[in-house]
């Protein structure tokens, strides 16, 4: 789908930088150039530099520049496509595609259409919520209880969702238009109409906004004790939770003046600490902290403070979030964990302690260089030489996973001495043939093809395999394996994978399969990437997931039992029939193994998901390269194509050695 190079040119040629900019810099005249706050790096002084002679944007300080489709990638946190047609529609300009087939490009204008329409509607439902608030005395009643400010209460859109059914049926004249399903606002039964209702009734509502600022989804909180306590949009086009933060766009220039921004996990604790003198909060959405949203935070500062609770959810949250900043952490960005007395939020906390005493944590908080070490050495007793070597095991993948730099350099001396090895005997057995290879950030493109087998030669999952599964070499990872003790036979638990064909091979999409037949919750938990992802692979596999879509979407969440029911006579059957034939055996009796076995295959799914979305993303690269010839852009393209390949990798890293 490639974008012809003259209208690139004619767009650059229409827009004006300086206004682009402009919308999220405040900028100041000063000589033939606007200068203003990078808002690529943290700064106090103005370095930042934009150009409306030669419509480019430079900063002396970070080194940071490109042009507005650039600044709308880097800033915006656009795709190129994105960005220009993002830039196009600012100035009425229809983007032609030339080489795409009308069918394709139908597709690509409806789904872009589709998220500006969701986007739309979940705006007016805000609209409609605010106005709603400032009617009802006891949703008002309920924020000031919580101290919430008039003014707070505006600068976040808070809203107030009424009791009854179909309170958006007053809102929109067409309550059975199917956007009002999409975009979460609206639950539909089985047979459609006569069980249509509005997913969030009586709670306060909290918009979740994009970093552009549109709204992409509502959490929403009960005005008393009832369960659930927070209601959140489900997973859209518009809206991913893995990658969305709340408050994010409310805290853009505060983060700037702060110089950090502060991750905490709750919608309350965002709004509270905006008003009570840390405008800087953000929340992740319910979920841990994923490489996605780190990625994102960098690019509006270079220093996170994450806050958690003290007790053992808040440190294993607090872990996650470590796995996430490793690979992130540069030598110019900072990251520290916050950990606040058990019974407490941010929230509490502050209201409680006040703000000097809230300050004090956050300038006291663990570095991610101490917090590392203390992961690593958890469990291990360093008085023996067993112990060293553990600490060891634990500390390789996260050190492995610090991009390189004096920060990892110094991580190696530092475990060296825990581990009683020298550095260089430590960096000898860390970097040593037998460990996965990756390349660093910077490393040139590998070429697409060739004689090297790539990242993954070290990996369970070989890259090169498209077809087959085989299991791993012998002291590789296990990761999943037919014949062990996830979908193996009973009795078998934890026997080490058979040689090379004894197992029936499984590819990566009989392995997806297998995984979402079998816990069919973890479909709707998947990204709108993934859900394409999944339902574009060839027949019969994709046809499957099509299927499983629709199922989900109609009938809600089954157990396999039921949906096996459903795929009678369908032209998947057998393939799901092959794949799911000794699955049922293996249901863990009880209930904490069960709940083991969910996370396992949860991380098992990601894995595979991963592995084909890198596969994607390299067909994608290819086919990139051959316009590099014929398209200057194309070059750009790839290295972002790059970028997220390694940031895959390096997650992939991390969980194929956990
Ligand atoms: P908490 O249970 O810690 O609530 O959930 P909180 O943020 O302190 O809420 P208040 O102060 O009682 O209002 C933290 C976050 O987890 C998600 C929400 O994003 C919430 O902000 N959550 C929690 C849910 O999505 N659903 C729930 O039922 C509970
Ligand atoms: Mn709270």
């Amino acid at each position: 789908m490639a974008i012809p190079q003259s209208f690139i040119q004619e767009l650059i040629a229409r827009a004006d930088i300086v206004e682009i900019v402009g919308r999220y810099v405040q900028l100041k005249k000063g000589g033939a150039n606007f200068m203003g706050l990078c808002p690529f790096h943290g700064e106090k002084s103005p370095s930042f530099s934009v150009s409306p002679t030669k419509q480019f944007y430079h900063c002396f300080g970070c080194g940071a520049h490109g042009n507005a489709i650039g600044f709308l990638m880097e800033h915006g946190g656009m795709g190129f496509v994105e960005a220009v047609h993002d830039l196009a529609g600012q100035y009425g300009l229809q983007v032609p595609e030339d080489d795409a087939s009308p069918a394709e490009r139908a597709r690509a204008a409806s789904q872009r259409e589709k998220q500006a329409t969701l986007t739309d509607v979940l705006e007016k439902a805000g609209e409609a919520y605010r106005k709603l608030l400032r009617q009802s005395p006891r949703a008002i009643e309920y924020f000031k209880g919580r101290g919430v400010s008039g003014e707070t209460a505006k600068a976040f859109g808070l809203g107030y969702a009424p009791e009854g059914w179909r309170t958006l049926a007053g809102i929109f004249p067409d309550y059975a238009d199917p956007l009002l399903a999409e975009s979460g606002l609206v639950i539909t039964g089985e047979d459609g109409e006569d069980k249509r209702y509005d997913r969030f009734r009586d709670r306060v509502m909290f918009p979740i906004r994009n970093v552009k600022g549109e709204c992409i989804g509502f959490g929403g909180r009960v005005l008393g004790d009832e369960k659930p306590k927070y209601l959140n949009s489900p997973e859209t086009p518009v809206f991913s939770k893995g990658q969305e933060l709340y408050g994010l766009f409310e805290a853009r220039s505060a983060l700037r003046d702060k110089g950090y921004v502060l991750v905490t996990e709750g919608y309350m604790d965002v709004v509270a600490l905006a008003q009570l003198g840390f405008p800087n909060a953000v929340a992740t959405l319910g979920t841990a902290c994923t490489a996605d949203h780190v990625r994102k935070m960098f690019r509006f500062t270079d220093a996170v403070v994450f806050s958690f609770d003290g007790d053992a959810a808040g440190r294993r949250a607090a872990r996650k979030a470590l796995e996430a900043t490793l690979p992130f952490a540069t030598d110019t960005r900072s990251a520290k964990f916050l950990f606040l007395p058990a019974e407490h939020d941010p929230d509490s906390f502050i209201r409680e302690h006040g703000e000097a005493a809230f300050a004090r944590f956050v300038s006291e908080a663990t570095p991610l260089s101490r917090f590392m070490v203390e992961v690593a050495r958890e469990g291990c007793d360093l008085d023996t030489a067993e112990g060293r070597a553990l600490l060891a095991s634990h500390a390789r993948p996260l050190w492995s996973a610090l991009p390189a730099g004096a920060l990892k350099h110094q991580m190696l001396a530092e475990f060296a001495e825990l581990i009683q090895l020298d550095s260089r005997e430590l960096s000898g057995l860390w970097e040593s043939a037998a460990a996965p290879r990756y390349p660093g950030r910077n490393a040139p493109p590998a070429p697409p093809r060739g004689d090297d087998p790539g990242p993954y030669e070290e990996m369970p999952w070989d890259a090169r395999e498209h077809e087959g599964w085989s299991p791993a070499p012998s002291g590789g990872q296990r990761r999943f394996e037919p014949g062990g003790k996830r979908f193996g036979r009973k009795g078998q638990s934890g026997a080490p994978p058979g040689p090379r064909g004894r197992v029936q091979p499984l590819s990566r999409a009989d392995v997806a399969v297998r995984l979402l037949l079998s816990n069919p919750a973890e479909w709707e938990a998947l990204s709108h990437e993934q859900h394409e992802l999944l339902c574009a692979l060839p027949a019969p596999h994709g046809q499957l997931f099509g299927w499983l879509e629709s199922q989900v979407h109609e009938h809600g969440l089954q157990p396999w039992a039921a949906l096996r029911e459903g795929l009678r006579g369908h032209e998947c059957e057998a393939l799901a029939q092959r794949l799911m034939a000794d699955a049922a055996v293996d249901r863990p009796d009880d209930e904490a193994a069960a709940r083991d076995t969910q996370a396992e295959q949860r991380a098992e799914l990601h894995n595979v998901l991963d592995f084909m979305l890198d596969e994607a993303l390299k067909a994608q690269q290819t086919a990139t390269l051959a316009q590099v010839g014929s398209d200057p852009q194309a070059l750009e393209r790839y290295k972002a194509l790059e970028q997220r390949r390694v940031a895959l990798r390096l997650r992939l890293r991390r969980s194929g050695t956990d």
